[in-house]
């Protein structure tokens, strides 16, 4: 595996590093000049359609396009939502960007609320993230402090609580209504009937960043960075047997080897990398060792960028002990309100469990790729298509680990629950 020399732009984390702590107003506003004054809605949202920014918490959906359809319900009375619920266990950009760069969020919130005709703020931040949420709250009481002609849209935090599904949009926004952080079935979407019923905009804390360097430097100065079909850049999470793992920031295309020099280079022989987080695909390194993270070419390859999780797998680890442990944890995350995902998600992680230490049962392994084709579009959520969708990769690239374990009972590899992040 080729060395290759990094290629990355620090934009949304530009000035001082993280590690230096909370960027204040003052330092901000000297640093980046003051947030140029959007007026109108539809300078907003055409401004955001022609950068061709997608957001940045999973689905990869074009910010533009859905400032636009949460205007077209709004009169002035809709809700934007920050969110910072950074719920992937595999993530902590979120957390990064909230610490070090708390006003550059808020300043692109207040786009949004612009954009989308919104009179209230809720910044929505993980009751684990404590230095983060700390940040978010001194950023929110520094605003309110200021004295300014114009009247801000009022913000106001609160405290998304534990669970992989509390991040979910329709989760969030049922959590700020009625404190239970479950999905809601769709319809009505979020965009039309949300927080206390009127049209919300849940936007990830990244997007908004982004979206606040666009008005100030533009929709084509935000193009010039990155390369092949998605532009710009990504704050991503790089995990596992790497020299020096943690939060970068990367022009999108940068190629997976060249996130591996960035984060100092692999420790030891790698063999596979979870791209994505816990909702995305494990991918074989000999065929994406020099594949650009690029989000529109990955998903014409069923790949996923999600949330900007690159965790490298090393040589001797068991893709099999590596995956069940996820599984577990998917299926422990089901918000237990619908029967495929409850049961469907558990079956298959006892079944990949047993499997994994070398109990599996004669057939585990054929029913594995029979649930695991049966589970997807069924639930209120997106949950189990993630968790199938990830599982499937799983069984592609590991497929020779999966049948030795099924057909020996036994692993080939000596540290077979060392794993990714
Ligand atoms: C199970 C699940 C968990 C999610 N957790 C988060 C999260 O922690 N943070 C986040 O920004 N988006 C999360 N999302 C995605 C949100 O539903 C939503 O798409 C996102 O916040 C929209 O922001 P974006 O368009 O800027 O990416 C999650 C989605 C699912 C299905
Ligand atoms: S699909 Fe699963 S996590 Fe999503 S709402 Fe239904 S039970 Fe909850």
């Amino acid at each position: 595996m080729s060395k290759a020399a990094p290629r990355n732009t620090a934009r949304v984390l530009a000035g001082p590093p993280p590690s230096a702590g909370t960027e204040s107003l003052k330092d901000h506003r000297a640093r980046l000049g003051p947030m140029p004054q959007v007026r109108h809605q539809e300078d907003a949202v055409a401004l955001l359609e022609a950068s061709g920014l997608l957001g940045r918490g999973g689905a990869g959906f074009p910010v533009g396009k859905k400032w636009r359809s949460v205007a077209g319900h709004a009169s002035g009375n809709a809700v934007v939502v920050v969110n910072g619920a950074e719920s992937e266990p595999a993530s902590s950009k979120d957390r990064t960007l909230m610490v070090a760069r708390p006003q550059l969020i808020l300043d692109g919130a207040q786009l949004a609320a612009t954009a989308v005709g919104a009179d209230e703020i809720v910044v929505y931040v993980g009751v684990e993230h404590t230095r983060a949420r700390a940040a978010m709250a001194h950023a929110i009481a520094e605003r309110a402090s200021e004295r300014s002609a114009r009247r801000p849209t009022p913000i106001h935090l609160v405290e998304a609580p534990l669970g992989y599904v509390a991040g979910e949009a329709s989760a969030a926004v049922h959590y700020i209504n009625a404190r239970d952080a479950r999905p809601t079935n769709k319809p009505p979407r979020i965009s039309e009937v949300g927080v206390r019923g009127r049209p919300t905009l849940v936007q990830n804390v990244e997007s908004l960043a982004h979206a606040a360097l666009i008005a100030r430097h533009g929709a084509e100065w935000f193009r010039s960075a990155g390369q092949g079909q998605t532009r710009g850049t990504a704050v991503i999470t790089v995990s596992g047997s790497v020299t020096r793992p943690g939060v970068r920031e990367i022009d999108l295309g940068t190629t997976i080897a060249e996130v591996a020099a960035y984060a100092g280079g692999a420790r030891e022989g790698l063999q596979a990398v979870l791209l994505g987080g816990y909702f995305g695909a494990w991918s074989d390194l000999a065929e994406t060792w020099d594949m650009p993270l690029d989000p529109v070419a990955m998903r014409a390859r069923n790949l996923s960028f999600g949330s900007g999780v690159v965790s490298f797998l090393p040589a001797d680890a068991c893709g099999v002990s590596a995956t069940a442990r996820i599984m577990a944890f998917m299926a422990g995350e089901s918000a237990k309100q619908c029967g495929p995902c409850l049961y469907g998600l558990r079956a298959i992680a006892d079944a990949t469990q047993r499997l994994a230490i070398g109990g599996g049962r004669y057939d585990d392994l054929v029913r594995l790729e029979r649930w695991s084709g049966q589970i997807a579009g069924r639930g209120a959520c997106g949950l189990p298509d993630g968790a199938v969708a990830f599982f499937q990769s799983a069984l592609r690239v590991f497929s020779a680990e999966f049948r030795l374990h099924q057909a020996a009972r036994r692993c080939s590899h000596p540290r077979a629950w060392a794993g990714v992040a």
